[in-house]
């Protein structure tokens, strides 16, 4: 069965930039020339499997190269929404990765954290932000499903690419945990794969009527519009909703 990755752009088993070898990564010889440099970011992280779950600790290990979600720049999609200048006060990045969106809000003069639970992005993303002598700005290793480590009041939380990795017990304990970081009013703002992206390797697609259903209780659901999520993997970008909603009490 094809896995929807029909436009790749890298020939990620040698290198050769072949763009249309069918695509797996399964097992630790997916990569057999770990080393090459895949599109501009570096070598592809060995050995990860997209047609599974990654998990914490598969996070965490996919750091260990470049994962395909690690484009090195922020996501356009929200880098755009931070630079519209509608966002004031402290923003989280929920699930930050190595930080280049939580980067652009400190450089805006936003009062930005970013959260993840891979150890290995949190230490890539303090070593950007001593490097480029970021302001305000701060990266904590922790757990997007109880963020109450944070201590709360954040105007605004945005995420890019996370809510799509959970399951949907998970999803509702992820939206929840959002929803008590937020100050009354405040605006969380997500970017997920949709379910107009066709194959079935990486993170789930997300229908509108889910981002319906899981941000209808104590939300109001101000925005869901068609986007585009870029990954190094592919010649073109993946189908994406950009969505916003806000909390109501
Ligand atoms: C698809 S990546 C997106 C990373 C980053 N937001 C970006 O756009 O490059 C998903 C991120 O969520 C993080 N993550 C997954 N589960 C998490 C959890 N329970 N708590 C915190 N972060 C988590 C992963 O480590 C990973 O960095």
């Amino acid at each position: 069965m094809g896995h929807g990755l029909e436009g790749l752009r890298c020939g990620l088993r040698d290198g050769t930039g072949s763009a249309t070898e069918p695509y797996t990564t399964s097992g630790a010889s997916a990569y057999p020339g770990r080393g090459f440099r895949c599109c501009q970011t570096g070598p592809v992280t060995d050995g990860m499997d997209l047609d599974r779950p990654l998990g914490i600790e598969g996070f965490d290990e996919a750091y260990s190269g470049v994962p395909p979600w690690e484009i090195g720049r922020p996501q356009p999609a929200l880098a755009e929404l931070v630079d519209g200048g509608t966002l004031a006060g402290r923003v989280l990045d929920v699930g930050c990765g190595t930080g280049e969106l939580t980067l652009l809000a400190a450089s805006r003069g936003l009062d930005a954290t970013g959260v993840d639970s891979s150890p290995r992005a949190i230490a890539i993303a303090r070593r950007k932000a001593a490097d480029r002598g970021a302001g305000r700005v701060r990266f904590e290793v922790g757990d997007a499903l109880d963020l109450g480590f944070l201590g709360g009041g954040f105007d605004a939380v945005l995420d890019s690419g996370v809510f799509h990795v959970f399951d949907d017990a998970d999803r509702a304990r992820f939206v929840e945990s959002i929803r008590r970081v937020l100050v009354p009013g405040g605006r969380y703002h997500l970017l997920v794969f949709s379910d107009a992206e066709p194959g079935v390797w990486g993170p789930r697609r997300v229908r509108r009527d889910e981002l319906e259903a899981a941000l209808s209780g104590g939300w109001e659901l101000e925005s869901v519009e068609p986007a585009t999520f870029e990954v190094t993997i592919l010649d073109r970008t993946v189908h994406a909703w950009r969505a916003t909603a806000v909390r109501r009490d």
